[in-house]
């Protein structure tokens, strides 16, 4: 111990060991919600699949050191939904147990059809989150849009949501979802964009970049599929140079690279892929002359 650290010691304190300039965690990137100029970290979590694990303690244990690392790093979004078996209740009672409820930026959707049945999911969401206020409302997949984009702005009109937004997660309605945010005033749109799954950065980021509508990024490692294609190969020696640790940080850092995108959202139930995923948000984006080099790199695997 050095002297400095004696005196702490001596005095209660806690021994915080000096870091070197290299040791230093790299600041967290953080993008503003254009609608109200919110900044909300560029890594979120997805929860689809990784969540719905009903009442098993041991990985309910896991996932609340998902969650504890993502709270640790700012308002990180957690997106879930009434689709995802029991992901809305073990997430709300892991909020309420962990003592998170405020900490984390809580994104659920809406997925069903007619206004009644909305407004009761919606209610029923907020009970399985334990959240009254959630941050965001998504309508998932577009489904009965015109009668939930009704229930979502009286909703925030009267302050029981924050945000409401749109989702999609294939190619094929990226078309209808730019139609939609050039007419329909939103804060988000939550779509696929990935190095399996491009389509989006020409046809939606631009769209949503010109309306001002926040973007979150669903399917980042293509649903798990892009990072089997390079399971056991090396990472090239460039892009280590440049920093990434693993092709999860890959693809990660090539979703970053688009300024438009606000924030990626993994899905994971595993504290290493959670740190993983975070540490790919630190530092500074790549640009968009690293992004096509990543590009070119990913055809030729
Ligand atoms: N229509 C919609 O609104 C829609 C559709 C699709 C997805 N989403 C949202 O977007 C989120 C993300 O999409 P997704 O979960 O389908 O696909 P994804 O994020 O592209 O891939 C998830 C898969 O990657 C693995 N993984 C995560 N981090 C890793 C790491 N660092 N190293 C190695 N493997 C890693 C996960 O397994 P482990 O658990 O083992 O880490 C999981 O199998 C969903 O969870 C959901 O919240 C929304």
């Amino acid at each position: 111990m050095d002297r400095r650290a004696l005196i702490q010691a001596a005095a209660g304190a806690a021994f915080v060991p000096r870091m070197t300039a290299a040791e230093q965690p790299r600041p967290v990137q953080e993008a503003p919600i254009p609608s109200t100029g919110e900044r909300i970290p560029r890594v979120g979590l997805g929860t689809w699949q990784t969540f719905d694990v009903g009442a098993a303690e041991a990985r309910r244990a896991d996932l609340a050191l998902v969650l504890r690392a993502y709270a640790a790093v700012g308002r990180a979004v957690v997106d879930t939904s009434p689709m995802y078996g029991s992901s809305e209740s073990v997430l709300g009672s892991l909020l309420s147990r962990e003592r998170l409820h405020g900490r984390l930026f809580v994104a659920t959707k809406v997925w069903t059809t007619g206004e009644r049945q909305g407004t009761e999911q919606l209610d029923e969401s907020s009970t399985k989150l334990e959240t009254p206020r959630p941050d965001l409302v998504q309508i998932h997949n577009l489904v009965d849009w015109k009668t939930h984009l009704v229930t979502l702005r009286k909703r925030k009109d009267a302050g029981r949501i924050r945000y409401l937004g749109l989702t999609h997660y294939q190619a094929a309605a990226h078309t209808e979802l730019a139609d939609l945010i050039r007419r329909e005033p939103v804060d988000f749109v939550q779509i696929n964009l990935s190095l399996t799954e491009p389509e989006a950065a020409e046809r939606l980021l631009p769209v949503a970049a010109d309306r001002g509508v926040a973007v979150l990024v669903n399917r980042p490692f293509g649903g798990g599929t892009g990072l089997s294609r390079v399971r056991g190969k090396p990472l090239p020696a460039w892009a280590t140079e440049a920093g990434i640790r693993s092709w999860a940080h890959f693809f990660l850092g090539w979703v970053l690279a688009h300024p438009e995108v606000t924030c990626a959202i993994p899905g994971t139930g595993n504290p290493r892929h959670a740190e993983d995923n975070l540490e790919a948000g630190r530092g500074r984006p790549f640009d968009a002359a690293f992004r096509a080099r990543m590009t070119r790199a990913w055809l030729a695997t």
